[in-house]
């Protein structure tokens, strides 16, 4: 296989997941294997993890030298996981990158999710060729959010925890706070729009993409936000992850 395919895996607080991307197209090449993330999350049993599912991916794509991109829910500066706010502390300040090359045998890049996310859908989808500031967010167990500037991205931006009312505002408008608090999608929106209008506010955007998830029923909660930015929901979801980290690792890697 050429250097337009290397695989992508994302860790989440619940499932680990990973595929074989051909960079090409932005396309699965391989089916996605996904296995539960370890109880508590600490670091070397996620390793052993990753492992099993490396080998599995590799194995059905008969490949075993591809790049791999790893994309994680922290804070990632120089292969080290900097903050943990819905996963073990252990992450905080690893050398999580030289901890998975060392357990899998294997080079590797270690980025953060939402901006693997945002990378995979400024090379692949609802970003391609938009000019000026995009901002990305994903709506899960957190607000991961990704800001790119003409396609490049800036990393580490962690503007779901942006403070809001005098709180962390991911707790309220995350969609893991909706399901908690069993919000009606009315109710939701009401704490989106308060989301998006500051973040609208302090960086001017030129357009909002909704993934995670819970963006398959965007029309369920979009049209409910009133902002002068487009807001749209991104084109990959569940798989933007693993694009993202599988692009990134060959982008790295050049
Ligand atoms: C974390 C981010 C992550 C986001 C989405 C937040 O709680 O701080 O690093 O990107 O959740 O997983």
């Amino acid at each position: 296989m050429s250097s337009t395919t290397a695989i992508g895996i994302d860790i989440g607080g619940t499932g680990i997941k990973g595929a074989v991307v051909d960079l090409s197209t932005g396309t699965l090449l391989s089916e996605r294997v996904k296995l539960p993330t370890p109880k508590g999350g600490r670091p070397a049993d996620i390793v052993d993890t990753v492992k099993d599912l490396l080998k599995t991916v590799s194995d059905k794509a008969a490949a075993p030298d591809l790049p791999v991109g790893i994309c994680f829910p922290a804070i990632v500066k120089n292969g080290h996981t900097m903050s943990a706010a819905n996963v073990s502390d252990k992450w905080i300040g690893l050398a999580a990158e030289k901890l998975f090359e060392k357990g899998l045998g294997h080079p590797i890049h270690f980025v953060n999710d939402a901006d693997a996310a945002g990378y995979a859908e400024s090379q692949f989808g609802a970003a391609k060729g938009v000019p000026g500031v995009v901002i990305l967010t994903t709506l899960g167990t957190g607000i991961g959010t990704a800001l790119l500037n003409d396609g490049i991205l800036v990393p580490n931006t962690e503007l779901g925890h942006l403070q809001i009312d005098g709180v962390d505002y991911e707790t309220r408008a995350a969609y893991s706070a909706k399901e908690r608090e069993d919000l009606s999608w009315e109710k939701w929106a009401g704490r989106l729009q308060k989301y998006y209008s500051t973040l609208e506010a302090l960086f001017s955007p030129d357009l909002f993409i909704v993934g995670g998830g819970v963006s398959k029923h965007h029309h369920q909660f979009l049209p409910l936000l009133n902002l002068k930015t487009p807001i749209i929901p991104a084109v990959h979801r569940n798989n933007a992850g693993i694009l993202g980290a599988a692009a990134l690792a060959v982008k790295n890697r050049a």
